[in-house]
Protein backbone atom coordinates (compact mmCIF):
# COMPACT_ATOMS: atom_id res chain seq x y z
CA UNK A 1 0.00 0.00 0.00
CA UNK A 2 1.44 3.06 -1.48
CA UNK A 3 2.04 6.32 1.23
CA UNK A 4 0.42 8.90 -1.05
CA UNK A 5 -2.54 9.16 -3.27
CA UNK A 6 -1.68 11.50 -6.47
CA UNK A 7 -4.18 13.34 -8.93
CA UNK A 8 -2.49 14.90 -12.09
CA UNK A 9 -3.90 17.66 -13.71
CA UNK A 10 -3.51 17.58 -17.46
CA UNK A 11 -3.04 14.68 -19.83
CA UNK A 12 -0.62 15.04 -22.57
CA UNK A 13 2.59 13.45 -22.71
CA UNK A 14 4.00 14.70 -19.56
CA UNK A 15 1.07 13.82 -17.42
CA UNK A 16 -0.07 10.53 -18.67
CA UNK A 17 3.25 9.28 -19.07
CA UNK A 18 4.04 10.73 -15.08
CA UNK A 19 0.19 9.21 -14.50
CA UNK A 20 0.65 5.51 -16.25
CA UNK A 21 5.02 5.39 -14.03
CA UNK A 22 3.38 6.25 -10.57
CA UNK A 23 0.07 3.59 -11.40
CA UNK A 24 2.56 0.88 -12.74
CA UNK A 25 4.22 0.93 -9.30
CA UNK A 26 0.80 0.57 -7.52
CA UNK A 27 -0.07 4.21 -6.81
CA UNK A 28 -3.86 5.13 -6.80
CA UNK A 29 -3.65 7.60 -9.66
CA UNK A 30 -6.97 10.15 -11.06
CA UNK A 31 -5.83 12.22 -13.75
CA UNK A 32 -8.48 15.19 -14.84
CA UNK A 33 -9.02 16.41 -18.67
CA UNK A 34 -11.73 18.67 -19.12
CA UNK A 35 -11.75 16.74 -22.62
CA UNK A 36 -14.63 14.21 -22.00
CA UNK A 37 -13.75 12.40 -25.59
CA UNK A 38 -9.82 11.92 -24.05
CA UNK A 39 -11.19 10.90 -20.54
CA UNK A 40 -13.73 8.41 -21.89
CA UNK A 41 -10.71 6.92 -23.90
CA UNK A 42 -8.02 7.17 -21.41
CA UNK A 43 -11.06 4.64 -19.05
CA UNK A 44 -11.05 2.55 -21.74
CA UNK A 45 -6.99 2.50 -21.47
CA UNK A 46 -6.16 3.42 -24.74
CA UNK A 47 -3.90 6.50 -24.93
CA UNK A 48 -4.87 9.33 -27.01
CA UNK A 49 -1.04 9.40 -28.87
CA UNK A 50 1.34 7.02 -30.01
CA UNK A 51 4.25 6.22 -27.65
CA UNK A 52 5.89 2.75 -27.24
CA UNK A 53 4.92 0.34 -24.86
CA UNK A 54 1.98 3.20 -23.03
CA UNK A 55 -1.32 1.15 -24.82
CA UNK A 56 -0.24 -2.29 -22.73
CA UNK A 57 0.67 -0.34 -19.75
CA UNK A 58 -2.25 1.84 -19.62
CA UNK A 59 -4.77 -1.19 -20.31
CA UNK A 60 -3.03 -2.90 -17.21
CA UNK A 61 -3.64 0.05 -14.65
CA UNK A 62 -6.90 0.89 -15.42
CA UNK A 63 -8.45 -2.23 -15.29
CA UNK A 64 -6.36 -3.19 -12.20
CA UNK A 65 -7.96 0.16 -10.68
CA UNK A 66 -5.05 2.04 -10.35
CA UNK A 67 -5.90 4.66 -12.37
CA UNK A 68 -8.91 7.20 -13.56
CA UNK A 69 -9.31 9.88 -15.55
CA UNK A 70 -11.75 12.37 -14.62
CA UNK A 71 -13.23 15.47 -15.58
CA UNK A 72 -13.00 18.10 -12.97
CA UNK A 73 -10.08 19.47 -10.92
CA UNK A 74 -12.46 19.25 -7.39
CA UNK A 75 -13.13 15.41 -7.94
CA UNK A 76 -9.04 14.73 -8.16
CA UNK A 77 -7.62 17.31 -5.86
CA UNK A 78 -10.55 16.02 -3.36
CA UNK A 79 -9.75 12.44 -3.58
CA UNK A 80 -5.87 12.60 -3.39
CA UNK A 81 -2.70 13.91 -1.49
CA UNK A 82 -0.44 15.44 -4.21
CA UNK A 83 -1.79 16.79 -7.06
CA UNK A 84 0.75 17.04 -10.87
CA UNK A 85 0.16 20.07 -12.93
CA UNK A 86 1.11 18.70 -16.21
CA UNK A 87 -1.53 21.45 -18.39
CA UNK A 88 0.12 22.61 -21.71
CA UNK A 89 2.07 25.64 -21.84
CA UNK A 90 2.32 27.08 -25.58
CA UNK A 91 3.96 29.32 -27.63
CA UNK A 92 2.48 32.80 -28.06
CA UNK A 93 2.96 34.86 -31.43
CA UNK A 94 5.69 36.57 -29.79
CA UNK A 95 7.42 33.62 -28.10
CA UNK A 96 5.96 34.44 -24.59
CA UNK A 97 4.37 31.37 -22.84
CA UNK A 98 0.79 31.06 -22.55
CA UNK A 99 0.00 30.75 -18.96
CA UNK A 100 -3.61 30.03 -19.87
CA UNK A 101 -4.35 26.64 -18.77
CA UNK A 102 -1.84 27.10 -15.60
CA UNK A 103 -3.99 30.14 -14.46
CA UNK A 104 -7.06 28.20 -14.60
CA UNK A 105 -5.54 24.85 -13.19
CA UNK A 106 -4.59 26.88 -10.13
CA UNK A 107 -7.88 28.68 -9.59
CA UNK A 108 -9.88 25.31 -9.82
CA UNK A 109 -6.85 23.59 -7.46
CA UNK A 110 -7.50 25.87 -4.96
CA UNK A 111 -11.47 26.33 -4.88
CA UNK A 112 -10.99 22.45 -3.84
CA UNK A 113 -8.31 22.47 -1.45
CA UNK A 114 -10.87 25.40 0.23
CA UNK A 115 -13.01 22.32 0.75
CA UNK A 116 -10.43 20.40 2.37
CA UNK A 117 -8.96 20.38 5.69
CA UNK A 118 -5.62 18.16 5.61
CA UNK A 119 -2.86 19.13 4.06
CA UNK A 120 -2.53 18.78 0.46
CA UNK A 121 1.15 19.43 -1.68
CA UNK A 122 0.54 20.82 -4.98
CA UNK A 123 3.35 20.38 -7.62
CA UNK A 124 4.16 22.31 -10.80
CA UNK A 125 5.57 20.00 -13.46
CA UNK A 126 4.52 22.35 -16.50
CA UNK A 127 7.67 23.88 -17.81
CA UNK A 128 6.78 27.58 -16.91
CA UNK A 129 9.05 30.56 -17.03
CA UNK A 130 11.27 31.68 -13.64
CA UNK A 131 8.73 33.70 -10.96
CA UNK A 132 5.54 31.78 -12.47
CA UNK A 133 4.94 29.51 -9.61
CA UNK A 134 5.70 32.11 -6.72
CA UNK A 135 4.01 34.81 -8.58
CA UNK A 136 1.34 33.05 -9.95
CA UNK A 137 0.41 29.72 -9.15
CA UNK A 138 1.10 30.35 -5.36
CA UNK A 139 -0.83 33.41 -5.42
CA UNK A 140 -4.10 31.73 -6.90
CA UNK A 141 -4.11 28.86 -4.41
CA UNK A 142 -4.07 31.02 -1.71
CA UNK A 143 -6.90 33.46 -3.13
CA UNK A 144 -9.03 30.39 -4.23
CA UNK A 145 -8.45 28.37 -0.95
CA UNK A 146 -8.54 30.59 1.50
CA UNK A 147 -5.73 28.92 2.94
CA UNK A 148 -1.72 29.71 3.75
CA UNK A 149 0.96 28.48 1.65
CA UNK A 150 3.25 26.30 3.58
CA UNK A 151 1.25 25.81 6.46
CA UNK A 152 -2.18 24.47 5.05
CA UNK A 153 -0.78 23.58 1.45
CA UNK A 154 2.60 22.73 0.56
CA UNK A 155 4.34 24.05 -3.47
CA UNK A 156 6.69 22.02 -5.48
CA UNK A 157 7.98 23.16 -9.09
CA UNK A 158 9.64 19.35 -10.34
CA UNK A 159 10.61 19.87 -14.01
CA UNK A 160 10.31 16.75 -16.11
CA UNK A 161 12.96 15.52 -18.41
CA UNK A 162 11.00 12.70 -20.71
CA UNK A 163 11.37 12.52 -24.22
CA UNK A 164 8.82 11.42 -26.26
CA UNK A 165 9.31 8.06 -27.88
CA UNK A 166 10.71 6.69 -24.80
CA UNK A 167 8.40 8.36 -22.27
CA UNK A 168 7.49 5.58 -20.02
CA UNK A 169 11.57 4.86 -19.60
CA UNK A 170 12.82 7.80 -19.24
CA UNK A 171 9.66 8.21 -16.08
CA UNK A 172 10.85 5.15 -14.61
CA UNK A 173 14.56 5.81 -15.08
CA UNK A 174 14.99 9.01 -14.86
CA UNK A 175 18.87 11.02 -14.25
CA UNK A 176 17.92 12.62 -11.55
CA UNK A 177 15.34 15.13 -9.86
CA UNK A 178 14.74 18.63 -9.18
CA UNK A 179 12.79 19.63 -6.28
CA UNK A 180 12.20 23.32 -6.54
CA UNK A 181 10.43 23.74 -2.90
CA UNK A 182 8.72 26.78 -1.81
CA UNK A 183 9.42 25.67 2.03
CA UNK A 184 10.83 22.68 3.30
CA UNK A 185 8.08 21.18 4.67
CA UNK A 186 6.58 20.98 0.83
CA UNK A 187 10.58 19.91 -0.29
CA UNK A 188 10.37 16.98 2.34
CA UNK A 189 6.79 15.69 1.33
CA UNK A 190 7.60 15.74 -2.57
CA UNK A 191 11.49 14.30 -1.31
CA UNK A 192 9.92 11.15 0.40
CA UNK A 193 7.29 10.38 -2.64
CA UNK A 194 10.17 10.06 -5.10
CA UNK A 195 12.33 8.41 -2.46
CA UNK A 196 9.53 5.66 -2.02
CA UNK A 197 8.53 5.43 -5.76
CA UNK A 198 12.10 4.78 -6.98
CA UNK A 199 12.81 3.20 -3.98
CA UNK A 200 16.26 1.05 -3.90
CA UNK A 201 17.67 3.06 -6.93
CA UNK A 202 18.92 6.27 -5.09
CA UNK A 203 19.01 9.10 -7.32
CA UNK A 204 20.69 12.21 -7.36
CA UNK A 205 18.14 14.77 -5.95
CA UNK A 206 18.90 18.55 -6.41
CA UNK A 207 16.38 20.35 -4.03
CA UNK A 208 16.51 24.27 -4.26
CA UNK A 209 14.24 27.17 -4.60
CA UNK A 210 11.19 27.58 -7.10
CA UNK A 211 12.96 30.03 -10.22
CA UNK A 212 16.10 28.21 -10.00
CA UNK A 213 13.98 24.53 -10.54
CA UNK A 214 11.78 26.56 -13.59
CA UNK A 215 15.21 27.94 -14.99
CA UNK A 216 16.89 24.53 -14.93
CA UNK A 217 14.36 23.49 -17.24
CA UNK A 218 14.69 26.28 -19.55
CA UNK A 219 18.56 25.55 -19.41
CA UNK A 220 18.17 21.81 -20.12
CA UNK A 221 16.49 22.18 -23.20
CA UNK A 222 18.39 25.37 -24.44
CA UNK A 223 21.66 22.85 -23.90
CA UNK A 224 20.68 20.10 -25.76
CA UNK A 225 19.14 22.38 -28.39
CA UNK A 226 22.67 24.49 -28.65
CA UNK A 227 24.04 20.81 -28.75
CA UNK A 228 22.31 19.67 -32.16
CA UNK A 229 22.68 23.28 -33.95
CA UNK A 230 26.34 23.21 -32.70
CA UNK A 231 27.27 19.68 -34.54
CA UNK A 232 25.08 20.81 -37.47
CA UNK A 233 27.00 23.74 -38.21
CA UNK A 234 30.41 21.62 -38.00
CA UNK A 235 28.23 19.50 -40.07
CA UNK A 236 27.54 22.61 -43.00
CA UNK A 237 31.28 23.31 -42.78
CA UNK A 238 32.23 19.58 -43.21
CA UNK A 239 30.00 19.97 -46.57
CA UNK A 240 32.32 22.48 -47.98
CA UNK A 241 35.67 20.13 -47.47
CA UNK A 242 36.11 17.59 -49.49
CA UNK A 243 36.12 14.11 -47.84
CA UNK A 244 35.43 15.36 -44.20
CA UNK A 245 32.58 13.43 -42.21
CA UNK A 246 30.73 14.71 -39.46
CA UNK A 247 30.07 11.34 -38.15
CA UNK A 248 33.68 10.75 -37.99
CA UNK A 249 34.22 14.26 -35.96
CA UNK A 250 30.93 13.88 -33.63
CA UNK A 251 32.22 10.40 -32.60
CA UNK A 252 35.67 11.82 -31.96
CA UNK A 253 34.44 14.87 -29.90
CA UNK A 254 32.09 13.23 -27.74
CA UNK A 255 34.46 10.57 -26.96
CA UNK A 256 36.28 13.81 -24.52
CA UNK A 257 33.83 13.00 -21.47
CA UNK A 258 33.60 16.77 -20.92
CA UNK A 259 31.25 16.85 -24.05
CA UNK A 260 29.99 13.19 -24.26
CA UNK A 261 28.56 11.67 -27.36
CA UNK A 262 24.80 12.31 -26.99
CA UNK A 263 22.67 14.69 -28.73
CA UNK A 264 25.32 15.30 -31.19
CA UNK A 265 23.61 13.56 -34.31
CA UNK A 266 23.61 16.20 -37.36
CA UNK A 267 20.58 16.05 -39.47
CA UNK A 268 17.53 18.80 -40.49
CA UNK A 269 17.55 20.05 -37.30
CA UNK A 270 15.49 19.54 -33.88
CA UNK A 271 11.58 19.79 -33.92
CA UNK A 272 8.83 18.56 -31.32
CA UNK A 273 6.62 20.68 -29.28
CA UNK A 274 9.80 21.58 -26.62
CA UNK A 275 13.33 22.65 -27.83
CA UNK A 276 11.51 24.80 -30.56
CA UNK A 277 9.35 26.07 -28.17
CA UNK A 278 11.36 26.10 -25.08
CA UNK A 279 14.17 28.06 -26.78
CA UNK A 280 12.19 30.96 -28.08
CA UNK A 281 10.10 31.26 -24.90
CA UNK A 282 13.84 32.05 -22.51
CA UNK A 283 14.68 34.14 -25.64
CA UNK A 284 11.65 36.11 -24.82
CA UNK A 285 11.96 36.26 -21.26
CA UNK A 286 15.18 37.41 -21.46
CA UNK A 287 14.54 40.04 -23.69
CA UNK A 288 11.78 41.01 -21.28
CA UNK A 289 14.68 41.25 -18.50
CA UNK A 290 17.07 43.56 -20.77
CA UNK A 291 19.23 40.39 -21.87
CA UNK A 292 19.59 39.40 -25.70
CA UNK A 293 20.88 35.56 -25.56
CA UNK A 294 22.84 35.84 -28.46
CA UNK A 295 23.60 32.09 -28.30
CA UNK A 296 20.13 30.99 -28.17
CA UNK A 297 19.38 33.48 -31.50
CA UNK A 298 21.81 31.50 -33.53
CA UNK A 299 20.39 28.37 -32.19
CA UNK A 300 17.39 29.02 -33.27
CA UNK A 301 18.69 30.78 -37.03
CA UNK A 302 20.65 27.37 -37.21
CA UNK A 303 17.77 25.29 -37.09
CA UNK A 304 15.33 27.02 -39.27
CA UNK A 305 18.17 26.78 -41.98
CA UNK A 306 18.88 23.41 -41.72
CA UNK A 307 15.31 22.23 -42.49
CA UNK A 308 15.68 24.33 -45.93
CA UNK A 309 19.05 22.63 -46.42
CA UNK A 310 17.22 19.58 -47.39
CA UNK A 311 15.40 21.25 -50.05
CA UNK A 312 18.56 23.42 -51.44
CA UNK A 313 20.33 19.64 -51.94
CA UNK A 314 17.25 18.37 -53.97
CA UNK A 315 17.28 21.31 -56.17
CA UNK A 316 21.04 21.43 -56.39
CA UNK A 317 20.40 17.77 -57.74
CA UNK A 318 16.93 18.42 -59.70
CA UNK A 319 17.94 22.02 -61.10
CA UNK A 320 14.30 22.91 -60.54
CA UNK A 321 10.97 21.15 -58.59
CA UNK A 322 8.17 22.13 -60.59
CA UNK A 323 6.72 19.19 -61.34
CA UNK A 324 9.73 17.14 -59.76
CA UNK A 325 7.73 13.92 -57.71
CA UNK A 326 9.66 13.95 -54.17
CA UNK A 327 9.29 11.02 -52.01
CA UNK A 328 9.52 12.07 -48.22
CA UNK A 329 10.25 9.16 -45.52
CA UNK A 330 9.50 10.24 -42.23
CA UNK A 331 7.01 13.02 -41.12
CA UNK A 332 7.11 13.28 -37.33
CA UNK A 333 9.53 15.13 -35.59
CA UNK A 334 11.88 12.35 -34.14
CA UNK A 335 10.79 8.25 -34.22
CA UNK A 336 8.49 6.80 -32.39
CA UNK A 337 6.46 8.94 -31.73
CA UNK A 338 3.36 10.36 -34.18
CA UNK A 339 3.94 13.74 -33.32
CA UNK A 340 4.52 16.09 -36.00
CA UNK A 341 4.22 19.43 -33.53
CA UNK A 342 7.58 21.85 -34.51
CA UNK A 343 8.62 18.84 -37.32
CA UNK A 344 11.18 19.47 -39.58
CA UNK A 345 9.08 17.80 -42.23
CA UNK A 346 6.15 20.41 -42.28
CA UNK A 347 8.36 23.32 -43.39
CA UNK A 348 10.04 21.10 -45.76
CA UNK A 349 7.26 20.18 -47.15
CA UNK A 350 5.73 23.33 -47.51
CA UNK A 351 8.90 24.66 -49.20
CA UNK A 352 8.72 21.63 -52.12
CA UNK A 353 4.73 22.38 -52.06
CA UNK A 354 5.42 26.07 -52.52
CA UNK A 355 8.37 25.70 -55.21
CA UNK A 356 6.03 23.54 -57.34
CA UNK A 357 6.59 19.56 -56.67
CA UNK A 358 4.39 17.09 -56.26
CA UNK A 359 4.96 15.46 -52.65
CA UNK A 360 4.16 12.15 -51.57
CA UNK A 361 5.04 11.10 -47.64
CA UNK A 362 5.18 7.83 -46.00
CA UNK A 363 5.19 7.74 -42.17
CA UNK A 364 4.48 4.55 -40.11
CA UNK A 365 2.42 6.23 -37.58
CA UNK A 366 2.04 10.42 -37.96
CA UNK A 367 -0.09 9.74 -41.41
CA UNK A 368 -3.18 10.88 -39.50
CA UNK A 369 -1.85 13.99 -38.06
CA UNK A 370 -0.08 14.79 -41.25
CA UNK A 371 -3.45 14.69 -42.89
CA UNK A 372 -4.78 17.43 -40.87
CA UNK A 373 -2.00 19.31 -41.81
CA UNK A 374 -1.83 19.08 -45.15
CA UNK A 375 -4.79 17.94 -46.10
CA UNK A 376 -5.12 16.99 -50.11
CA UNK A 377 -1.86 19.26 -50.79
CA UNK A 378 0.30 15.46 -50.87
CA UNK A 379 -0.01 12.13 -51.44
CA UNK A 380 -0.37 9.57 -48.71
CA UNK A 381 1.77 6.53 -49.38
CA UNK A 382 1.03 3.28 -47.46
CA UNK A 383 4.38 1.70 -47.38
CA UNK A 384 8.31 2.77 -48.43
CA UNK A 385 8.24 1.36 -51.33
CA UNK A 386 4.66 2.61 -52.45
CA UNK A 387 6.15 6.32 -51.44
CA UNK A 388 9.41 6.21 -53.60
CA UNK A 389 7.50 4.86 -56.81
CA UNK A 390 8.11 7.10 -59.90
CA UNK A 391 9.65 9.63 -57.37
CA UNK A 392 12.26 12.10 -58.85
CA UNK A 393 14.13 12.27 -55.36
CA UNK A 394 13.55 10.86 -51.87
CA UNK A 395 14.77 13.02 -48.64
CA UNK A 396 15.08 11.11 -45.70
CA UNK A 397 13.63 13.60 -43.10
CA UNK A 398 12.70 10.63 -39.92
CA UNK A 399 15.24 8.16 -38.91
CA UNK A 400 12.62 5.32 -38.27
CA UNK A 401 14.33 1.84 -37.90
CA UNK A 402 12.02 0.76 -40.90
CA UNK A 403 14.28 3.19 -43.36
CA UNK A 404 17.44 1.90 -41.62
CA UNK A 405 16.54 -1.60 -43.21
CA UNK A 406 15.87 -0.38 -47.08
CA UNK A 407 18.32 -1.68 -49.71
CA UNK A 408 19.92 0.82 -52.26
CA UNK A 409 18.01 -1.51 -54.70
CA UNK A 410 14.69 -0.08 -52.69
CA UNK A 411 15.35 2.80 -54.33
CA UNK A 412 17.13 2.40 -57.80
CA UNK A 413 14.21 -0.11 -58.62
CA UNK A 414 11.21 2.09 -57.57
CA UNK A 415 12.21 5.63 -58.03
CA UNK A 416 12.02 7.42 -61.87
CA UNK A 417 15.54 9.32 -60.66
CA UNK A 418 16.93 7.94 -58.06
CA UNK A 419 18.62 10.72 -55.95
CA UNK A 420 18.35 10.12 -52.16
CA UNK A 421 19.15 12.98 -50.02
CA UNK A 422 19.21 11.61 -46.52
CA UNK A 423 18.91 14.00 -43.56
CA UNK A 424 19.68 11.77 -41.18
CA UNK A 425 23.08 9.70 -42.04
CA UNK A 426 21.20 6.52 -42.36
CA UNK A 427 22.55 5.48 -44.65
CA UNK A 428 26.41 4.16 -45.17
CA UNK A 429 27.75 6.80 -48.10
CA UNK A 430 30.38 4.78 -49.56
CA UNK A 431 27.89 1.93 -50.65
CA UNK A 432 24.90 4.28 -51.29
CA UNK A 433 26.83 6.47 -53.47
CA UNK A 434 28.25 3.89 -55.64
CA UNK A 435 24.81 2.59 -56.56
CA UNK A 436 22.52 5.45 -56.89
CA UNK A 437 23.15 9.64 -56.69
CA UNK A 438 23.58 9.90 -52.96
CA UNK A 439 23.26 13.22 -50.83
CA UNK A 440 24.14 13.62 -47.12
CA UNK A 441 23.85 15.69 -44.11
CA UNK A 442 27.89 16.95 -42.97
CA UNK A 443 29.95 14.67 -45.56
CA UNK A 444 31.97 16.79 -48.19
CA UNK A 445 31.19 14.83 -51.28
C1 LIG B 1 13.09 16.95 -25.14
C2 LIG B 1 14.15 16.66 -24.07
O1 LIG B 1 15.11 15.73 -24.59
C3 LIG B 1 13.51 16.07 -22.80
O2 LIG B 1 14.50 15.91 -21.79
C4 LIG B 1 12.43 17.05 -22.31
O3 LIG B 1 11.74 16.53 -21.18
C5 LIG B 1 11.42 17.28 -23.42
O4 LIG B 1 12.09 17.82 -24.57
C6 LIG B 1 10.40 18.27 -22.90
O5 LIG B 1 10.77 19.42 -22.61
O6 LIG B 1 9.24 17.88 -22.65
P1 LIG B 1 11.76 15.47 -26.93
O7 LIG B 1 11.41 16.79 -27.56
O8 LIG B 1 10.67 14.50 -26.67
O9 LIG B 1 12.51 15.71 -25.52
O10 LIG B 1 12.79 14.71 -27.88
P2 LIG B 1 14.38 14.66 -28.08
O11 LIG B 1 14.80 13.26 -28.10
O12 LIG B 1 15.06 15.55 -27.15
O13 LIG B 1 14.52 15.21 -29.57
C7 LIG B 1 14.17 16.55 -29.92
C8 LIG B 1 14.56 16.84 -31.34
O14 LIG B 1 15.98 16.90 -31.47
C9 LIG B 1 14.10 15.79 -32.37
O15 LIG B 1 13.59 16.45 -33.50
C10 LIG B 1 15.37 15.02 -32.71
O16 LIG B 1 15.34 14.50 -34.02
C11 LIG B 1 16.41 16.13 -32.58
N1 LIG B 1 17.76 15.61 -32.31
C12 LIG B 1 18.04 14.96 -31.15
C13 LIG B 1 18.77 15.80 -33.25
O17 LIG B 1 18.54 16.38 -34.32
N2 LIG B 1 20.03 15.33 -32.98
C14 LIG B 1 20.32 14.70 -31.81
O18 LIG B 1 21.51 14.31 -31.63
C15 LIG B 1 19.32 14.50 -30.88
Amino acid sequence: MKSQHISIVGTGYVGLCTAIGFASKGYKIITSTHNVERATSINRGVPPFYEPDLQETLLNVVRNGYLKCVLTREEAVLNTDVTFITVATPSQPDGTIDLRHIKSSAIEIGKALNKKDTYHLVVVKSTVVPGTTENMVKLLLEKHSNKHCGSDFGLCMNPEFLREGSALHDTLHPDRIIIGEHDKKSGDALDALYKEFYGEETLPTIRTNLPTAELIKYANNAFLATKISFINIIANICEKILGADITTVAESIGLDQRINPRFLRAGLGYGGSCFPKDVKALIAFSNQLGYIPTILQAVQEVNENQAKHAVEKAKEKLAELNGKRIAILGLSFKPNTDDMREAQSVPIINQLLNEGANVTAYDPVAIPNAKSIFKNKIIYASSPVECLTDADCCIIVTEWDEFKKLMAEDFTQNMRHPILIDGRRIYNPEEYSQKLEFVTIGLGQ
